[in-house]
């Protein structure tokens, strides 16, 4: 069986995210990545959290994305009627999909407002690299890790959450956000813009 956080953490730190920190806004809709999103159901859960304009997981392993795709029937069908009429409307399933790739392959990545990754298996020169390429991310953009922090001093570190339950037991997540481009970022530059001034 393939290690899997408790949906109800993904959820509930959406939804904090939103409550007390000011991401997720309907004027803003921004983009959800998972980055070794599996069999998907975290991609669904932030789905039902938020009326994101993309709402995506990506993973190399073609049956889990397969699996993940098939699994939007249900969610139109079943798990979306115990919304509210309001709800529905402000989300566009749609907007919900799988891409089967590597997340270190696509620029995709630093499209997105909040990446979710579960880092505990991730050895230390990948994790390097991944880092690297969330440095990228646009000013306030959130970046939530299971297990291992990241090594970067271009996010500000806006909580951890020390009992996460997973399908081994329990760990930790952070929970992070870009921070605005200093002197010292090199792409300090045109494209650099802020998720919430859309
Ligand atoms: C520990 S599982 C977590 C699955 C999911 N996040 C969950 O909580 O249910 C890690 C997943 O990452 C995928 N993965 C690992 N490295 C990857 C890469 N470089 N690109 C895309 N997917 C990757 C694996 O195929 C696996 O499905």
């Amino acid at each position: 069986m393939i290690a899997e956080v408790d949906v109800v953490f993904v959820m509930n730190t959406l939804l904090k995210l939103r409550r007390v920190f000011g991401h997720l806004k309907l004027a803003n809709r921004g983009i959800f990545l998972e980055a070794g999103s599996g069999p998907g159901k975290n991609v669904y859960v932030a789905a039902l959290t938020h009326s994101w304009q993309r709402c995506v997981g990506i993973d190399m392993r073609q049956s889990f994305t397969d699996h993940a795709t098939r699994l939007k029937l249900r969610f139109d069908d079943d798990t979306c009627s115990f919304l509210t009429e309001k709800q529905r409307q402000e989300r566009d399933n749609d907007s919900i999909d799988f891409v089967c790739g590597n997340f270190f392959d696509t620029d995709l990545l630093v499209t997105a407002s909040v990446v979710y990754v579960d880092l505990t298996c991730m050895p230390s020169d990948p994790l390097r690299r991944f880092t690297n390429m969330l440095d990228d991310l646009a000013t306030a953009a959130v970046v939530i890790t299971l297990t291992r922090p990241l090594d970067t001093s271009k996010f500000f570190l806006l909580w951890t959450d020390p009992h996460v339950a997973t399908s081994w037991g329990t760990t930790t997540a952070f929970i992070y956000e870009r921070k605005p481009p200093t002197g010292d970022d090199d792409d300090d530059d045109d494209d650099d813009h802020n998720v919430h001034d859309e």
